[in-house]
């Protein structure tokens, strides 16, 4: 009995050697380990044996049934791998590949407080002003009040480009977006320079610093400029503009304070803060203890400044305000460290 199963082994697995397909190998199995398969004649002739034999028999024929049944699991997968194989090969589209996921971008937490504001500003009536970012030291400077030597150039680091025979004019990156401001009235007066129109608008975009880096200081940062410019404007206006502006942007009840300062281009200037809206301006680590946080500087708009925009200031006046929405941005997600915003690293992106 012995020989008889090495005998069914030996033709089977040959028989298994030769199987080419799927219904080759279905009838391969019922030949040789179905009901009426030699292998199973000697498990059902099982009962004749004797007591010696048994366990004898018994091992070598389990010992075949698991060598047809692992060679049967071991066809079938290589069948499988030969025929995706083959449909690899012969097919140009795999759609068994699973897809590669496609990453959902979203917007810059700068961005997305810069479009806030364009909101909150356009409801006011403001439009959205564009202005360049490589100026030159008379648009940057000197038309906003700045004299060559004038002490208040010191507030802003200056990149300074070389080119060659610009004299007291050189070209600057903009450290602040208030050039811009000349460049509108500039342009909307020349629509009419007797009667020029008035101006509403907002100037967002990147200035530059030469810069020390640190966690609180980049040498590239967002600002927001305001400016509104017509017969009659105070500095009611400016605060009533700036107040309703915190309302709309921080909520219902926040506060708002106005601190004497100075800027060359605007007379009288401001600080502007509004009540910390972390603590509700009970005072917090975010703003010191103080209740309050620095938003931006302000003012009415320096004679000096009207004139070079085209607009007479016998007969108009006007505020000007400017916000850094970077700051803004952070103080509202607490964020520590303005280098962040620049690194591009999606750990940070993606938490917004
Ligand atoms: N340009 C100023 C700065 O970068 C900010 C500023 C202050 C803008 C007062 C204004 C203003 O328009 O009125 O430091």
């Amino acid at each position: 009995m012995i020989d008889q199963l090495s005998e069914i082994e030996r033709t089977g697995l040959e028989a298994l050697e030769a199987v080419q397909n799927e219904a080759e190998l279905e009838a391969w199995r019922v030949a040789h380990l179905g009901r009426n398969s030699g292998l199973m004649q000697v498990f059902s002739k099982f009962g004749q044996l004797s007591k010696e034999e048994k366990p004898v028999v018994g091992a070598r024929a389990n010992e075949v049934k698991k060598a047809f049944e692992n060679g049967l699991a071991a066809k079938a997968e290589a069948m499988k791998q030969a025929a995706l194989k083959r449909t690899l090969s012969q097919e140009q589209l795999d759609v068994t590949l699973p897809g590669r996921r496609i990453p959902l971008g979203r917007l810059h937490p700068d961005t997305q407080t810069l479009r806030e504001l364009y909101r909150v500003f356009g409801e006011m009536g403001f439009q959205v002003f564009r202005s360049r970012e490589v100026e030159s030291d008379e648009y940057n400077f000197q038309l906003l009040n700045f004299q060559i030597g004038h002490p208040a150039r010191d507030m802003q680091d200056t990149y300074f480009i070389e080119a060659e025979g610009r004299g007291d004019n050189p070209i600057v990156l903009r450290t602040h977006t208030s050039p811009g401001q000349i460049h509108a009235m500039r342009w909307i007066s020349s629509m009419n320079p007797d009667n020029p129109p008035p101006v509403r608008i907002v100037l967002p975009g990147m200035c530059y610093r030469y810069e020390q880096v640190t966690n609180r200081h980049e040498t590239q940062f967002d600002q927001l400029e305001g400016l509104a410019v017509g017969p009659g404007i105070t500095f009611s206006d400016l605060k009533g503009t700036l107040a309703d502006f915190a309302r709309r942007m921080f909520g219902q009840n926040t506060r708002t304070r106005f601190r004497a300062s100075y800027f060359p281009f605007t007379e009288p200037s401001a600080e502007f803060d509004v009540e910390c809206f972390l603590c509700g301006g009970r005072g917090c680590n975010v703003c010191k203890g103080s209740g309050w946080l620095e938003i931006g500087g302000c003012g009415m708009v320096h004679p000096v400044v009207l004139r070079n925009g085209g607009y007479a200031p016998e007969r108009y006046s006007g505020f000007a305000f400017g916000l850094g929405p970077q700051r803004m941005t952070m103080l509202r997600h607490k964020i520590d460290d303005i280098r962040y915003f620049f690194q591009n690293d999606l750990r940070f992106l993606e938490q917004f």
